[in-house]
Parts: structure tokens; sequence; C-alpha cells
């Protein structure tokens, strides 16, 4: 039993001597083999050549590893003196009792430890390596200590590939060799403990270790990681560590949307009509979100148009700003928006929540489409008809019953915080529909109803809720007395042409009170109907957007006064000009500009923009 061993390494010694004729010496300090604990049961009876080739390449990497840290060379100087320090390393392992053809069997190719520029980058000294990574890479924070744990295991492991990836931008097809010279920096010039300790090399190496070099656990699978000759080993572990990666980042993600998916699902949809869509239902309605399908754009999102596989007609909206919103206020606003169900409310159809690898996470709401588009595109010189006086009187009453219903059917009562032109919305027979409730919000009874966040659009905004965040039903009551005056006039909130700029409030309170009132009406219009009742609109708008709430109706009394059920008190005075001067700054502050409605892009977004 011993003299076949005995008989080999006499063969072998005679081999290697023939050809030794080549002088050369080896640089490398081999007597770590004799003494380092690994574990070399792959490489004896019954041989398991695939983990022992890894594991011999690992026990001579060591030795590159002492090396570089001698001389400050990554690799041997020709191919001479690589197969002298090949066939050093075979004499070690003899004395071992390793079978010594293993060495030629594992190492084909003995250039592959012989200094090539074109290896890595061009390098070949740590001058070279400092110079390309840099003198402080990850690898030097990452792996100086004690690696004999999972985690500061796994965060040198991690530091190698970042440094490896830094390196392939470099040199993009040598990656591999790359790597590999991470780790010999890693263990022969970062770690403290250097290479031949057996937790470093354990860890760094991926070499496995005997059972009295402590804890073998785990330390078979770093193998992977580990410092793999053959090719195919380095990429293997590449393609593992990447499919791992993905596959973790996909899981976490599964698991993270099932979750937002349920408490939607749960707490939200069910006492509703809504659906719950999967994302390759609305990329096949909307041409995958083409642009063509493109209906509005704004600050928060962006709206498609659809078609549902049953025909109908639909407004996707995808929220935008994820990160700063949350998904909370997304929860919220589907949870608002699944309390109400009012003809004149834009109903919700559904939601979709989706991650995308490149995009992140997605959201997306799904409402009615609204083929007449928005009141604002309406009243705008694009405009495709022009409203008819029955048709804005009845918008107008439309807008208010929505109103009425947001104020007092439902309990707590919940404030739209947003009217607005742009944010009502027209069906096929031009009835409105209150749309975008991002920014409503549900009043508690009984708490106070100063808010910090002022959200809102600038001119549509109450002034003492602009100024001190004071938000009552009567904030919603003057943006819709604002809507109220621009239907009647055909003008905009803002008249940027003047300078200062005039809201449509002051412009009207001072034709009334000089007894003009019929100035204000739409030249368009002005004609159609009977002066009495616009006369009594045109005043309901002035006094829903007076500047004092005490003056200002409820939406109740609104649609009273607007049907003719209650007189309309005289026009109260006003303090000042709301705008003037000392009112715009905080105004201003209090802009909040380009929310996208499901449907046509406002022009006022634009001008408020541009006027900011
Ligand atoms: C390498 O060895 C060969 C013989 O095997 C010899 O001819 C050659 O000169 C040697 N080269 C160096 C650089 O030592
Ligand atoms: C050794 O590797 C070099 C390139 O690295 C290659 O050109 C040569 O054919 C290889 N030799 C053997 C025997 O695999
Ligand atoms: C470097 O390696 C390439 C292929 O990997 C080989 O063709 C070339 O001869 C090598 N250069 C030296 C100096 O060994
Ligand atoms: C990458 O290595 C191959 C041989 O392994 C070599 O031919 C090529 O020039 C190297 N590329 C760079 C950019 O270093
Ligand atoms: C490192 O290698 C470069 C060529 O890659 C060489 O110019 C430089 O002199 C070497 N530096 C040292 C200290 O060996």
């Amino acid at each position: 039993m011993n003299n076949k061993p005995m008989f080999l390494l006499l063969l072998f010694t005679i081999f290697i001597a023939t050809p030794s004729a080549s002088a050369a010496s080896c640089p490398m300090d081999l007597s770590y083999v004799e003494t380092f604990p690994w574990d070399s049961s792959s490489c004896r009876d019954p041989i398991d050549s695939q983990h022992c080739c890894q594991s011999l390449l690992s026990l001579f990497g060591i030795g590159l590893a002492k090396h570089l840290k001698e001389t400050s060379i990554f690799q041997l100087p020709d191919e001479n003196t690589s197969t002298t320090c090949l066939q050093d390393f075979q004499l070690k392992l003899s004395s071992l009792r390793i079978q010594p053809e293993l060495v030629p069997s594992c190492f084909q190719n003995s250039t592959q430890f012989v200094t090539n520029t074109s290896y890595c980058a061009g390098i070949t000294n740590l001058t070279d390596w400092r110079e390309k990574v840099g003198i402080l890479s990850p690898l030097d924070t990452a792996c100086n200590g004690d690696l004999s744990s999972e985690t500061s295991c796994g965060i040198c492991t991690d530091a190698g590939f970042k440094v490896t990836t830094q390196l392939s931008t470099i040199a993009p097809k040598n990656s591999t060799k790359c790597f590999y010279f991470s780790i010999l920096y890693a263990i022969g010039v970062v770690n403290k403990f250097g290479p031949t300790h057996p937790e470093t090399a354990g860890c760094i190496l991926g070499m496995p270790l005997s059972s009295k070099g402590s804890s073998n656990n785990g330390k078979i699978l770093k193998l992977v990681f580990g410092l793999i000759g053959a090719l195919v080993g380095v990429v293997l572990a590449f393609v593992l560590i990447i499919m791992y990666r993905k596959w973790d980042k996909m899981r976490k993600e599964n698991i993270y949307h099932r979750s937002i998916e349920n408490s939607v699902r749960d707490s939200v949809l069910p006492n509703t009509g809504a659906k719950w869509f999967h994302i390759s239902e609305l990329e096949k309605a909307t041409n995958k979100f083409s642009q063509k399908n493109m209906i509005g754009q704004g600050g928060d999102g962006v709206v498609f148009k659809g078609t549902l596989s049953d025909g109908t007609l639909v407004a996707v909206k995808e929220i935008f700003d994820l990160d700063t919103r949350g998904d909370e206020e997304f929860i919220y606003e589907v949870e608002i928006i699944s309390k109400i169900k009012h003809r004149n409310l834009l109903a919700l159809r559904g939601c979709c929540v989706a991650s995308h690898n490149v995009k992140g996470k997605r959201r997306f709401l799904v409402y009615d489409y609204m083929p007449n588009g928005s009141l604002s595109y309406q009243l705008s010189v694009n405009g495709a008809n022009k409203l008819t006086w029955p048709q804005r009187k009845n918008i107008i009453l439309d807008v208010a019953k929505g109103l009425a219903y947001l104020h007092y059917e439902i309990k707590p009562p919940i404030f739209h915080r947003d009217i607005k032109a742009t944010n009502i919305l027209l069906d096929s027979k031009m009835k409105a529909k209150v749309a975008d409730f991002g920014l409503a919000k549900q009043g508690n009874e009984g708490q106070s109803h100063l808010t910090t966040r002022v959200a809102g659009t600038y001119g549509y905004l109450a002034p003492e809720y602009a100024l001190y965040g004071q938000l009552t039903e009567k904030s919603d009551v003057y943006s819709f007395g604002i809507v109220i005056l621009e239907i009647m006039s055909g003008r905009k909130v803002l008249d940027t042409m003047n300078s200062p700029v005039v809201l449509i409030t002051d412009w009207a309170w001072t034709l009334a009170k000089t007894g003009k009132i019929h100035e204000i009406f739409d030249q368009a219009v002005k004609d159609e109907g009977p002066e009495k009742i616009m006369e009594r609109f045109v005043l309901v708008g002035i006094l829903c957007a007076h500047a004092m709430v005490a003056l200002r109706p409820t939406i109740a009394e609104a649609i009273k006064m607007l049907e003719g059920d209650i007189d309309i008190p005289n026009l109260p005075d006003r303090p000042v000009p709301l705008g003037h001067e000392s009112f715009q700054s905080s105004l201003l502050n209090g802009m909040q500009s380009g929310r996208s409605t499901p449907y046509y892009n406002s022009s006022y977004s634009t001008s408020m923009v541009s006027f900011k």
C-alpha cells in the first residue's frame, strides 16, 4: 500500500528532472503547503477531480498571494518559472501523499500564472493596480479584518465583486482574471492575518479547511466564491451570483407587491365595483403605453387612453414620484375614491400594482374614459365645441352636487382640495364629473382642521387656507366659486396678460360692484340665456369666492341660491383685492402646479409654471 506512492514519486522525480535544463528557480515559498490545515479529502480516493482542482488552485493561490505581498507582482515572470513552481508544488503535495499527477491534470496550462499585460486591464503589479483601482478600493476596507464570520466574509466577497465590476469597465472581456487579481490583492495585501491564516483563506479563496481548522459549515458553499482557476468555475460563479441576486431581488419585490396588493384588495376594493388589473391587461389596452395613447401629463403622472378587451374605453393614470409620495398615499387615494359613488364624481374602475426591472415599482389608477375631456379644454380656444348656456348651467350644478355629496353624504366629510377646471371632466352627454382625488383629505370630526401642508393650485386656493392652512368645506366652495366665474366669463383664473396679474375674483367683483355685471358674461353665450338667471350664477360665483370665510355660503346654500330657492344677499365688501401684492407671495408658496387629471392637460398648468 505504501509502495505505490513511493514508486510514483520516484517516477515523477525522474520525469521532472529531465526537462529542468531550464535552470529557473521558483520565487515562491511553498513551505506552507505541508502545514496548512486544508481539507484534502476531495483529492484522495475516491478523487472528486472538480473540487480537488479547485482546492489545489486555492492552495497554490496562497503561495501567489504571499509572492504578491513580497514582490508586489501579481504573477510569475515567465513560463519556465511557472513550470518550476508547479513542479515544486507537486513535490510538496507528494509529501502529503496526494497523487502527483493531479497537478498536471488540474493545471494544464502553466502560462495562466505568467505575467501578461493583456490579462486584466494591463495590471501586472501593485503600482498598476493602485493606478487603475485607486489606493483605497472597497477591498481595502472590507477585507482587512477577521473574516471568520459569515457576515464579514460576505462583505469582503461583495467588495471583490464591486472592484471586479469596476475593472471590467476598463477591460470588459477580462473580468475573470480581474476577479482573480482582486482575490490575490485582498488576501495578500489587504488582510492583516495574511494568506496562510486558515479562516482568511477559507473566506477569500474558498479554501475547504480540515475539521481541526474549526467549523467547516458553510465554507464549502463559499467554494463558489473562491479562486476558481478553471475558467468555467469563475464564470459559473458570476452567473450564479448574478442569478441569485436577481432572484433575491425579485423575490423581495414580489413579497412587497403581494403585501401592497393585499392591503389594497382587502381593505379597499371589495365594496366597490373596482377591479384589480394585471399590468399585461393595461399594456394590451394602451398599446404598451404608447405615446399615441397619451392624453394627459402632469407633475404627478401620465394618463393614457385605453381599450379593455371587452371594448370599454378607459383612462389609465400612471402615478409618478412614488419614492417621495410612497405607497401610503397611493392606498389612501384608492381608499378615498372607493368610498365615493356619485354620478358627478369620476368613479374608479380599478387599479394595478406592478414592478418593472428598470422603472421600479409602478402604480396605476383606471377610470372611465371621458370623451369630452376637461372643462378647461372645453373653455379654451381649442375647445372642440363651444359650450352653450344650458351646458354651462348644468356643469355648474353637476359640480355643486358632486361637492355636496363629498361634504354631506360621506362621514367624515371629504375635502377635495383641488377643484379646478382641469379636474372637471365631461362625459359624452356633457355631464360633469369631478376627478383627481390625489389631494383629497377626509376630515376628522372634532379635530382641528389646521393642516401643515398646503396643497392645491394657485388661483383656486382659498386665501385662509393658503395663508394659514385652515382647511374647511369652504375651501372647496372658494375653488368652486372660481370655477363658476370661469364658466360664466370664459376667462381663466389668472389674467396673466396684465401686470400685475389679475385674479378673476378681483376682476368680477369690481365689475359687479360698479353695476357692470353684464360685462362679465362670456360673449359667446351672452344672448343665449335669461339675463336674470345668468346674473344670479355670476353673483353666486362671486359670493362663493369671497375672501372672507364667514361670508362664503356652504355648498348646500350655494345650490339653493343657484336654483333660486333662496335669495342672494347683497354683495358684501371685501377688505383688499386678492390680487394685491401682499397676498401674492404667500399664495405663490402654496401653489402646486401641473397635477394631471385623467384627460387633457390644462393650458393653465403651463401658464402657471411660466408665471412662477
Ligand atoms: C525556458 O526553458 C527552455 C527549455 O525548456 C529554454 O530553452 C529557454 O531558454 C528557457 N527560457 C528562459 C527565459 O529561461
Ligand atoms: C495555454 O494558454 C494559452 C493562452 O492562455 C493558449 O494559447 C495555449 O494554447 C494554452 N495551452 C494549452 C496546452 O492549453
Ligand atoms: C499574453 O496572453 C496572450 C493570450 O492570453 C498570449 O497570446 C500572449 O502571448 C501572452 N503574452 C506573453 C508575454 O506571455
Ligand atoms: C483580454 O484577454 C484576452 C485573452 O485572454 C486578450 O486577447 C485581450 O487582449 C484582453 N483584452 C483586454 C482589454 O485586456
Ligand atoms: C509595474 O508594471 C509596470 C508595467 O505594467 C511597469 O512600468 C512598472 O515599472 C512596474 N512597477 C514596479 C514597481 O515593478
